[in-house]
């Protein structure tokens, strides 16, 4: 290894497991770069170097040596488990850092804790940038999708070096200054939100078709295929033909069929739909993903509840080709659903924080590298340039037409499924939204009478201003009152 007393590198890399040597190698592949690379033990280091003796890193041992390494301003991406990892690591850097030099957190941080890092380093006069990367190892090593925050400063210097390395989708690299501060951590925990929303409506297509018309998992793949040649072309859509077209090599049946039905997480998806709930978000497609995951991980309820009964009358699909386009339809109904709802959550979140996001330039950044890459982010840009202070994704033009040539189909498949006993949460629920959203009056006029009832929390009238009360417990007039909401 190369001890190094001479600032060589213009960026470096803390942290060497699978992300950060992927990124480092990326790095190092571009032109003009000099990557430093530093790792808490030396072993991934050392691993690191002789099989990729191509890449020549600068490698130190010690963290005062990687920083000696690095030209100034510095600038390092912490690639460590989030949490503990990254405030150790932030901390020996901002001890040997100067003000001016640049942290930047590639770990999948929680953006409160994004902001409360910012702070503490911005005291210092060091810049501290919480960039979400998402596209897992492959993304990581040939070009990620980027989401920085942090200060405008910093990304003049960090801008070119991320654009460098980030995928590219139609010649456009897949980086922007997301916002200030936690912006970019954020708009990552989005993200990930909405990819689990996407995933679990894929299973329930997948489940639907293959319980409804007894086409085999290799079928199935080609029924994806072929989706994947229209408007649901998205990674999740081919890896999902990849996955259900793969044989299990030990007894050769469908790899699908042996691998246990329990989904896991890592937290994001649980982040997204906690920071939307405060935020008075219905993220409800996100919700419903994560809900799924976590009823397919409780085996011992699945088991206590495996003897209740399902529907009394046979469910039998007539038609199968014209099911499969119906469970397509509303595929693409509840996709549009989730995405809307999604942007929704960046909107309301930038507002709580007060970050400038241009919600157009995020879905630019989402059409390569990312898991939730796809060319449908392509019209949810055009949505966002054409109003650019659009209130609702799934009413702008486009999308309008697109759910009112998908709607009827989705309420036949949500049919299908109340009607089979074949779960499908995600699509029902993105259909009530639908319907709630588009609905003259809602039954929230009577859960605001009930709550006037019990607890005096007023209402407003249709016909005319004021806050009122009724005086439920005594002679049931009317009185005026103060909004109590
Ligand atoms: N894996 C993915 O697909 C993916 C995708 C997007 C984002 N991310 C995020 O990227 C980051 C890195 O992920 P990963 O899977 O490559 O690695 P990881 O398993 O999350 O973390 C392992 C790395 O963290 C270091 N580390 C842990 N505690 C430390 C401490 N107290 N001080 C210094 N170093 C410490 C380890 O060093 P030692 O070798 O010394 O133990 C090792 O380099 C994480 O935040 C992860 O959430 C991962």
């Amino acid at each position: 290894m190369t001890e190094t007393t001479t600032a060589k590198a213009n960026i470096g890399v803390v942290g060497l497991a699978v992300m950060g040597s992927n990124l480092a190698r990326n790095l190092a592949s571009r032109d003009g770069n000099t990557v430093a690379v530093y790792n808490r033990s030396v072993e991934k280091t050392n691993t690191l170097l002789s099989e990729h003796p191509e890449a020549g890193f600068i490698a130190s041992e010690k963290i005062e040596d990687f920083v000696a390494s690095l030209q100034k301003p510095r600038t390092a991406i912490i690639m460590v488990q989030a949490g503990k990892g990254t405030d150790a690591v932030i901390d020996q850097l901002t001890q040997l850092f100067e003000p001016g030099d640049i942290i930047v957190d590639g770990g999948n941080a929680l953006f409160t804790d994004t902001i409360r890092r910012e702070k503490a380093v911005r005291e210092t006069g060091i810049n501290f940038v919480g960039a979400g990367i998402s596209g897992g190892e492959e993304g990581a090593l040939k070009g990620p999708s980027i989401m920085p925050g942090g200060s405008a400063e910093a990304y003049e210097t960090l801008g070119p070096i991320l654009s460098s390395i980030a995928a590219v989708a139609e010649g456009e690299p897949c980086v922007t200054h997301v916002g200030t501060d936690g912006a970019g951590h954020f708009v990552k925990m989005i993200h990930n939100g909405i990819e689990y929303a996407d995933m679990q409506l894929i299973a329930e297509a997948y489940d639907l078709i293959r319980r409804g018309t007894g086409k085999s998992p290799a079928e199935i793949a080609d029924v994806f295929a072929e989706w994947n040649r229209g408007e649901l072309e998205s990674y999740l859509i081919e890896i999902t033909a990849e996955v259900l077209r793969q044989v299990d090599a030990k007894t050769g049946k469908p790899l699908v069929d042996v691998i246990v039905d329990q989904a896991g997480s890592k937290g994001t998806g649980v982040w997204t739909v906690q920071t939307a709930l405060n935020l008075g978000v219905p993220v409800s497609g996100i919700a419903e993903a994560v809900f799924a995951r976590g009823l397919s991980s409780h085996p011992e309820q699945r088991e206590a509840a495996s003897d209740l009964p399902g529907p009394s009358d046979a469910w039998r699909v007539e038609d199968h080709d014209a099911f499969i386009e119906d469970v397509r339809l509303a595929l693409y109904a509840s996709k549009i659903v989730a995405y809307s709802q999604g942007f929704d959550a960046i909107a309301a979140g930038a507002d709580e924080h007060g970050w400038n996001i241009d919600l157009g330039a995020v879905s630019k950044i989402w059409r390569g590298g990312c898991i939730i890459r796809a060319q449908f982010l392509n019209r949810i840009a055009d949505s966002y340039s054409d109003v650019p202070d659009l209130k609702l994704l799934l009413a702008a033009p486009y999308f309008a037409e697109a759910m009112a040539g998908a709607q009827d189909a989705w309420r036949r498949v949500v049919v299908a499924s109340a009607q089979s006993g074949i779960p499908a949460p995600a699509f029902s629920s993105s259909l009530s939204y639908y319907d709630g959203l588009r609905a003259d009056r809602l039954p929230a006029a009577l859960v605001q009478g009930q709550r006037d009832f019990f607890g005096a929390h007023t209402y407003k009238r249709v016909d005319g201003e004021g806050t009122f009360h009724t005086l439920w417990s005594g002679d049931r007039s009317e009185i005026q009152a103060t909004d109590s909401h």
